[in-house]
């Protein structure tokens, strides 16, 4: 074998390297994509035991657990799905006790273990995690993903990015979601987040210590006030798919969107699929007030274009139900780069608006009544002025 055949080889080998990681920037950003499964589902990829066994959960900011389907279904128990193999794995264990999760649209049952679990080609993530593997599930027959990696707020219950930061082998157990349309692409940021973003975020406090929710304090349709009642908080969900909102809300929203061309079917209100840029100031427009920011929607935001009956397409926000909590789903989550400070309890949004803006209209006013004031006082000046 001759010198120049090895240094072609590896000189083109090193280029192939320069190239693709030019490619695969993500790499050093700490991101993965996320599938996106008709704007309704995002997902990706986790490696679970010894030797790893690649499966796929939604990461879901609205639970608290990691679950995923197992050898232990038989046939029909489970919806259809790839299985973690527990007798392929060095590094599993059963702890023999059975549990039962419930999800606003179906539930899982399985014994609890545990076992290594890691982002997909990151080994700083692995940490060894409880997982319930399950046996049996119901309500999960559209879902795409083989289980759900719980990302809530519970400060009792560690998450793989808590697991991680505490055993040091990451610098931050922050996450962040950026959820896009089926053309885009969406992404899961961790540990390292891009500078980029954290510099243009907005945060607001997050009011439990064991769920993402945010406390709001009004919702304008169409710059028209309304009561929200007894339901003053609002769930930040990346495992819900639509927007949860009061009921005189969505009466109101229903309302308007009927006096322009949609229509009621069976208490679901579906519009033409394709808006017009120029006409979607027509639509109503959702408004959400929260500390400091404030959210809003239009009706590209908030219709399922991938959802559609006689050619028009489903409006995807529906009435509250669960214990006056409002949920912002994947709807809401689309319009921003959230990120998730579990540590600081906070939460934030990039590309929201701020709440000062209101302020300097408020000050406008103030200005224009002390001018006013100044101008009204002086004529009177003059006059007793004038008086004398
Ligand atoms: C785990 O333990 C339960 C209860 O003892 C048992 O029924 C189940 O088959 C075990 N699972 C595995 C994979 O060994």
């Amino acid at each position: 074998m001759n010198i120049i055949y090895w240094f072609t080889f590896l000189t083109s080998i090193l280029c192939i390297q320069i190239q693709l990681s030019k490619f695969s920037m993500l790499n050093s950003i700490d991101a993965f994509e996320l599938s996106n499964y008709a704007n309704v589902q995002y997902y990706g990829p986790i490696q679970i035991g010894t030797p790893k066994q690649q499966l796929s959960v939604i990461f879901d900011t609205g639970s608290p657990y990691l679950w995923v389907t197992s050898d232990q279904c038989s046939k029909q128990k489970c919806h259809d799905s790839k299985k973690f193999l527990t007798f392929r794995s060095s590094t599993y264990k059963n702890f023999s006790k059975s549990d039962e999760f419930e999800y606003a649209s179906g539930s899982c049952k399985g014994y609890w273990g545990s076992d290594y679990v890691q982002l997909l080609g990151d080994d700083n993530t692995r940490v060894n995690s409880n997982i319930l593997f399950a046996y049996q599930d119901s309500g999960f027959d559209a879902v795409k993903s083989d289980g759900i990696l719980g990302l809530s707020n519970d400060k009792e219950i560690d998450n793989i990015f808590d697991l991680a930061y505490q055993q040091g082998s990451i610098k931050s157990n922050l996450f962040a979601m950026e959820l896009r349309n089926t053309r885009e692409q969406s992404l899961f940021y961790y540990d390292d987040i891009p500078q980029e973003i954290m510099d243009n975020v907005e945060w607001v406090r997050v009011l439990r210590k064991d769920y993402w929710t945010l406390k709001v304090l009004n919702i304008y349709i169409d710059g028209y006030p309304l009561k929200t009642g007894n339901v003053k908080e609002a769930l930040i969900d990346s495992g819900t798919s639509l927007l949860y909102l009061p009921k005189n809300v969505v009466y109101k929203l229903f309302e308007e969107l009927i006096l322009q061309d949609c229509r009621l079917f069976d208490s679901n209100v579906f519009c033409p699929c394709k808006i017009p840029r120029d006409k979607v100031k027509q639509y109503p427009i959702i408004k959400v007030f929260l500390e400091g920011l404030i959210l809003e929607l239009d009706i590209n935001d908030y219709m399922m274009t991938d959802l559609s009956y006689l050619g028009l397409c489903y409006i995807g926000v529906e009435i509250e139900s669960q214990m006056n909590i409002m949920i912002f789903g994947d709807i809401v989550m689309r319009k921003y780069v959230v990120v998730f400070d579990k540590q600081n309890n906070k939460i934030g949004f990039k590309g929201v608006e701020k709440l000062k803006n209101i302020k300097t209209t408020s000050y406008y006013w103030i200005e224009i009544i002390g001018f006013v004031a100044i101008i009204v006082s002086c004529i009177l000046l003059q006059m007793n002025l004038s008086k004398l």
